[in-house]
């Protein structure tokens, strides 16, 4: 496996990829690589020919109260598991290397964002400003260093997976965007880097994310049209004594806007962000609503 620090780099590897016929796959990640993203890994290999991962905690995409700092970071742990893997190259650029003009004393960068209007209205992009827009950001800088014919994004974090198959779709990249269903440990807890921070109590409790999302599955299953019903069926299983709810809510799967009165054959994204002390958590899950 290579390991890559440059975006100049990096474009002439996949160039070289691509000269041999080789389909491309890019995994995006933050790094500090546990299961989920190997199942991510996983998928990218059965897809293409050659697949990259890229390690980069990108600061665009974390609010200033944070835990940018914090952000769990273990290189050389994630070079030995991609190695392990079969992967082709690690690109982990520094933070210089993506936003080139960072340290511009007189006009420091990014001047050029990339944003994706509407669908970060709710769910997690009402509490985390600024937040998507560094991520269709960093997605696109990926895309664009990376080259891939497809990209991996797990569906764990549901609200960015559909705003990069918008940013995809109206941006008109040649690229197909692949969603890997979440991982979960064995007590249903979505596995996440920030599962790190939870404590043995906390970590007992936060199963309620889990109990919540298929509570909501149940209900919607069930017959249940109302979305008020379904979001108390997902707030009384959050009912934990350390779980400081931030938000439960049901939304259509395409536009991410509210879902009031569920329609037959609609497809609704129901969520949760719960804070146990200062560590956030998300599950989800896309649910098709019963045709009568
Ligand atoms: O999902 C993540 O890990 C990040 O948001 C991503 C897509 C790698 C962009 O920094």
């Amino acid at each position: 496996m290579e390991l890559i620090r440059t975006v100049d780099a990096m474009q002439a590897h996949a160039d070289a990829a691509r000269a041999e016929e080789k389909t491309l796959a890019l995994v995006p990640t933050l790094g500090a690589l546990h299961e989920g993203h190997l199942a991510l890994v996983r998928t990218a290999l059965e897809e293409a020919d050659h697949v990259t991962v890229s390690v980069f905690v990108n600061p665009t995409q974390f609010g200033p109260e944070e835990d940018y700092d914090d952000y769990p970071r273990d290189l050389e742990g994630d070079r030995d598991t991609l190695e392990a893997l079969d992967v082709d190259a690690m690109f982990a650029p520094s933070v210089e290397e993506m936003y080139p003009y960072v340290n511009d004393a007189a006009l420091p960068g990014p001047l050029a964002w990339v944003s994706v209007e509407h669908l970060d209205e709710h769910l997690c992009g009402a509490y985390r400003e600024g937040h998507f827009r560094g991520v269709t950001t960093v997605v696109t800088k990926l895309l664009h260093a990376c080259k891939p014919d497809v990209a991996v994004f797990g569906e764990k974090d549901a609200q960015q997976y559909v705003i990069i198959q918008r940013l995809v779709e109206d941006l008109l990249f040649d690229i197909d965007i692949i969603g890997v269903p979440t991982v979960r440990e064995p007590d249903g807890l979505a596995r996440s880097s920030r599962n790190a921070y939870l404590d043995p109590d906390e970590r007992e409790q936060a199963t309620v994310l889990y109990d919540a999302v298929t509570a909501a599955e149940d209900a919607i299953r069930g017959g249940e049209q109302e979305a008020q019903a379904v979001v108390r069926a997902m707030e009384n299983k959050l009912a934990a004594p350390d779980a400081d709810v931030q938000y439960a809510e049901v939304v259509d799967a395409n536009t991410l806007q509210p879902a009031d009165h569920l329609a037959p054959g609609q497809e609704v994204l129901a969520a949760v962000a719960v804070f146990f002390g200062d560590t956030r958590l998300i599950d989800n899950t896309f649910v098709e609503v019963p045709r009568a």
